[in-house]
């Protein structure tokens, strides 16, 4: 007998393994195929349920959990698997030609060589429909709390979001810029998703307005050190990703050089940790797992 059939599947795990395997198995349910001629559909499954890290969902249900969320867990998972299927529509455009032009994600060829760039598009506006509509049904989660979480996806994703970041990128992205300006877009493109992770772990968990402002200020400063990582491992060929896909890029890691970035990174995450800290008082999964996540990470970075 395993500790898996005996585990009180209403309880949420704090082992982030336990956790992301949750977390896939919810997303298999949340999406549905009913014939192998939906093309679209199949790529939205290929899409957000390729190997990734989910590091966005794993930090909602931590964060909820630290915060005290007690409640049933697939309210929680749900809105979880929301955050992931915005994050896998945003990489589907990431990588159509008229974006990054990528061949390869997850280790796989990129949804648009997969299934053509329509299918592509169109899988991504579905992924991103179908995570609204899965806030709207979860279970267990009261009405003004779903409000809430929609209100804060809906902001990450926009114009003062992923949309912005995206666009900065493309039109900017390939000239000289400040490293202000490309903290802006690192701030747009990928800090605030991790912010609307935060702030719809501590809505579910019915977080004061103190710790969500606290979790926001972390949140900035470990998507700013996620980006940071990002481009640092840009030249690794283990990364699932085309190599090098920054090469001519104005990246802090092109402008600085690896060392001062790394440098960079470690004062991001050293800040992220003290507003965590001020943040979960009574429950520190949280900070254990960005440390441990980001000390693997770091040690394969040299
Ligand atoms: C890639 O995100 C896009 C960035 C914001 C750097 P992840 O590195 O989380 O990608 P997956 O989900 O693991 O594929
Ligand atoms: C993309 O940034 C951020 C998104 C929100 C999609 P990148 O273009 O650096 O992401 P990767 O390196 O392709 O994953
Ligand atoms: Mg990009
Ligand atoms: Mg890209
Ligand atoms: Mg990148």
């Amino acid at each position: 007998m395993t500790i898996f059939a005996e585990r009180d599947p209403t309880l949420i795990p704090s082992d982030p393994l336990m956790l992301l395997n949750d977390i896939e198995q919810r997303l298999d349910r949340l999406l549905p195929v009913e014939s192998e001629r939906d093309c679209v559909g199949l790529a939205m499954r290929e899409g957000a349920l390729a190997p990734g890290k989910r590091i966005r969902p794993v930090l909602l249900m931590l964060a909820a959990q630290d915060l005290g969320y007690r409640d049933d867990q697939n309210g929680l998972l749900d809105i979880a698997c929301a955050i992931e299927m915005v994050h896998a529509a945003s990489l589907i455009l990431d990588d159509i030609p008229c974006m990054d032009d990528a061949e390869l994600r997850r280790g796989r060829p990129t949804i648009h060589r997969q299934f053509g760039e329509p299918v592509a598009i169109l899988a991504a506006v579905a992924l991103l429909s179908r995570a609204f509509g899965v806030i709207a049904l979860a279970e267990g989660i009261n009405s003004q709390a779903k409000t809430q979480a929609v209100a804060e996806l809906s902001h990450a994703v926009g114009i003062q979001g992923l949309v912005q970041g995206q666009f900065r990128d493309l039109t900017e992205g390939n000239q000289p810029r400040s490293a202000d300006a490309i903290q802006l877009t690192n701030h747009f493109k990928t800090s605030a998703l991790f912010s609307a992770a935060m702030q719809m772990a501590s809505i579910a968990a019915g977080a004061p307005l103190d710790a969500r402002e606290k979790l926001h200020r972390f949140a900035l400063d470990l998507g700013q050190a996620f980006q940071l990582l990002d481009d640092l491992t840009d030249g690794q060929s283990d990364t699932g990703k085309d190599p090098c896909q920054d090469a001519g890029k104005s990246t802090l890691v092109n402008m600085l050089g690896c060392q001062v970035v790394e440098k960079r990174l470690r004062d991001h995450l050293n800040r992220a940790d003290r507003h965590l800290a001020s943040a979960c008082t009574s429950g520190y999964s949280t900070r254990h797992f960005v440390q441990a996540w980001f000390d693997k990470k770091l040690a394969s970075v040299r």
